[in-house]
């Protein structure tokens, strides 16, 4: 089924980025795009992507703007591949202009791609005249990045990784909204641009070199209980200590593929250096890193003035920015970027 002619339907969401405190690294199936393990994140409270979505009856192909300007090629081509199982889903035919806009700078390195897919499957979704039931949304975001569907909901959220093989137990739990514990999570970011390896690619080349592969997934399990424990306990030294040591264990397995996976620049360990030195002075606070070179930092909000202060003094820092808790996924009827 095309569309009518003239027709047009338009929908927007907007979805926050999130923070894994427990991490993801490692899929259990390619093509579903499955992990491997659990995760447990933060949904934060301003790092932003708005999407507004527009099925058209008059394009005759998709069209994508990503921060007011065209979107390179290969975001439009994933954003293409991903309207598609929409289309196939609803049965239509319509190409959409996808409008995306994230608040922070794109091609800084930070993590676009979780609120990114979680804001387009919820725009897509309803523009092209479906309400989906939670799990279909999460499925759908998860086809998109494997941390997507944390974004779909606020607060502190669990992933699950699910065991049957078509991957319909795989599914984000909250585990405490954003209203149950006030933490702040201050992002050092250090220059660098776009991420050299996508992490899919980095993922599938730590599993089939790394010798650390099948030891990194055994102990994630442990974490996520120890990490979900202390979220409901609203215990920071036992979420900063397990999320710390999921970070360095997950680079760790990273270093050891072959060739390794280096993610960090000089500034990036120059700050953990900083947050170290912050801790020996009594300073309680934990340090998490992605796949890329910025640093995140764990802290309790009185703390947040001065870390601040602390980390935004290390040469080649950037900026930093002061994020809490933050609600999840949903539609707008605002356009995108405001
Ligand atoms: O969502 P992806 O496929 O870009 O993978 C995210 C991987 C990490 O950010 C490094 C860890 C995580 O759990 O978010």
């Amino acid at each position: 089924m095309g569309g009518r002619p003239g027709e047009m339907r338009t929908a927007s969401a907007d979805a926050r980025t999130n923070i894994a405190l427990v991490k993801y690294w490692g899929k259990r199936d390619r093509a579903l795009n499955l992990p491997a393990t659990g995760s447990l994140s933060l949904t934060l409270s301003s790092l932003r992507t708005t999407t507004r979505v527009t099925f058209d009856e008059t394009l005759d192909r998709d069209e994508m703007d990503l921060d007011g300007q065209e979107a390179p090629p290969a975001v439009a081509q994933r954003t293409g591949r991903f309207l598609d199982l929409v289309r196939r889903k609803v049965g239509i035919t319509m190409h959409a202009r996808v409008e995306s806009a994230n608040n922070f700078p794109t091609a800084s390195g930070l993590a676009s791609s979780a609120s990114g897919f979680a804001a387009l499957a919820l725009a897509a979704t309803r523009a092209a005249g479906i309400e989906m039931d939670f799990p279909s949304l999460a499925t759908l975001a998860r086809l998109g990045s494997g941390s997507a569907p944390r974004s779909l909901l606020g607060g502190f959220v669990e992933m699950r990784p699910g065991a049957l093989p078509d991957g319909s137990d795989c599914l984000p739990v909250q585990v405490a909204p954003e209203t149950h514990w006030d933490i702040a999570i201050l992002v050092a970011v250090n220059g660098a641009a776009t991420k050299e390896i996508g992490s899919t690619t980095a993922m599938e080349l730590t599993r089939l070199t790394s010798p650390y592969y099948r030891e990194w997934l055994r102990s994630v399990p442990g974490d996520i209980e120890v990490a979900r424990q202390a979220v409901l306990a609203r215990d920071f030294s036992a979420l900063g200590q397990v999320a710390e040591s999921s970070c360095f264990r997950m680079h760790a397995v990273a270093l050891g593929a072959t060739p390794p996976l280096l993610f960090w620049t000089g500034v990036t360990v120059d700050v953990v250096r900083k947050v170290w030195e912050f801790r020996r002075n009594g300073l309680e606070a934990y340090v998490t890193i992605d796949a890329g070179p910025h640093v995140k930092v764990l802290a309790r909000p009185q703390d947040a003035e001065e870390l601040l202060r602390g980390i935004a003094a290390v040469p080649g820092v950037t900026r930093v920015l002061v994020e809490r808790p933050g609600p999840g996924a949903r539609i707008t009827d605002g356009r995108a970027g405001q």
